[in-house]
């Protein structure tokens, strides 16, 4: 669909801006999801498929309706969902954190029964990560040759969940922006979540770092009670993703990411970046 939307999108009708995009409301209960410049083709294209693949599965969510440009932006056009993401959420019910944690868990385990269908291959994106990354190349090396030995797994991983990106609605809690979505082992996408709340784009003043601890730690634990991933598995793919992460990171807390790095490569058995 590259038809121009008729009316101009209004200041009023904004919604929320992200990291990689700007949601304007389009009326009759649609949205637009305009995302900057810098944003690539295939990461718009892979986020309307797998958002569609994601409902078709079974997973609450927003299914992309189609693709639109506006006024030479390009764009992709939701369902509006009621509510507010996690984050906002939390913000304003802090005592109820552990729920809402709970409950995230749950989805995520949920979201993992899940096929990848003909997403991408979790198991390259990690590999091509790691290869172009900042790592030395010994590093490099022995990681990618320990990576081959885990399994491929071909469930649905969404690669980029994290607070912002669920929202809680009358309907239930909604998994939104699926740019990095993969098919691979759920472990892999649920230690990417422990980063995030960990070492993500945030606030890091010692007090949220001690809340961000603990939620990551209530996350996982609501996650493996309700998938079939166990810790050993979250130890086996934590070294692969963390590295793998290193090419892309753009957030604080950076010396205590770097000691859960080197941690994590170290518990299997792999060289340490120190
Ligand atoms: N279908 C929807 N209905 C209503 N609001 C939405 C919808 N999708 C997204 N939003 C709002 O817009 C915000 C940004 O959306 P989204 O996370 O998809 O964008 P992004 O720029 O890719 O985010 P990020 O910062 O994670 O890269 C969300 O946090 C949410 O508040
Ligand atoms: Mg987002």
């Amino acid at each position: 669909m590259t038809d121009p939307i008729k009316e101009p999108l209004l200041p009023q009708d904004f919604i929320a801006s992200g990291a990689s995009a700007e949601l304007f409301d389009l009326g009759g209960g649609q949205v637009i999801k305009l995302f900057r410049d810098s944003v690539s083709e295939e990461m718009i294209a892979r986020e309307a498929e797998a958002s569609a693949h994601a409902a078709a599965s079974g997973v609450l969510t927003a299914a992309a309706i189609g693709r639109r440009t506006w006024d030479g932006r390009r764009g992709i056009v939701y369902p509006r969902l009621e509510g507010r993401t996690l984050m906002d959420w939390i913000r304003r019910n802090p005592m109820r954190a552990g729920w809402v944690l709970g409950q995230m868990g749950a989805i995520h385990g949920a979201m993992h029964q899940a096929g990848g269908g003909n997403l991408r291959s979790l198991k390259q994106v990690l590999t091509t990560d790691i290869a172009y990354g900042p790592a030395p190349i010994m590093v490099q090396r022995a990681v990618i040759a320990y990576l081959d030995t885990l399994p491929e797994g071909d469930m649905l991983t969404h690669g980029d969940f994290h607070l912002g990106n669920v929202m809680l609605t009358p309907q239930g809690m909604m998994v939104i922006d699926w740019s990095k979505a993969a098919a691979g082992h759920p472990a892999a996408d649920a230690v990417r979540s422990e980063m995030l709340m960990r070492f993500g784009i945030g606030p890091t003043d010692w007090m949220t770092n001690l809340w961000r601890d603990w939620a990551a730690g209530r996350l996982r634990r609501s996650y493996t009670v309700s998938s079939t991933v166990t810790a050993r598995d979250l130890d086996q793919w934590r070294p692969v993703v963390a590295l793998a992460w290193l090419r892309a990171r753009d957030a604080g807390r950076t010396p205590a990411f770097m000691h859960y790095l080197d941690r994590a490569l170290q518990r299997v058995g792999l060289p340490t970046l120190r």
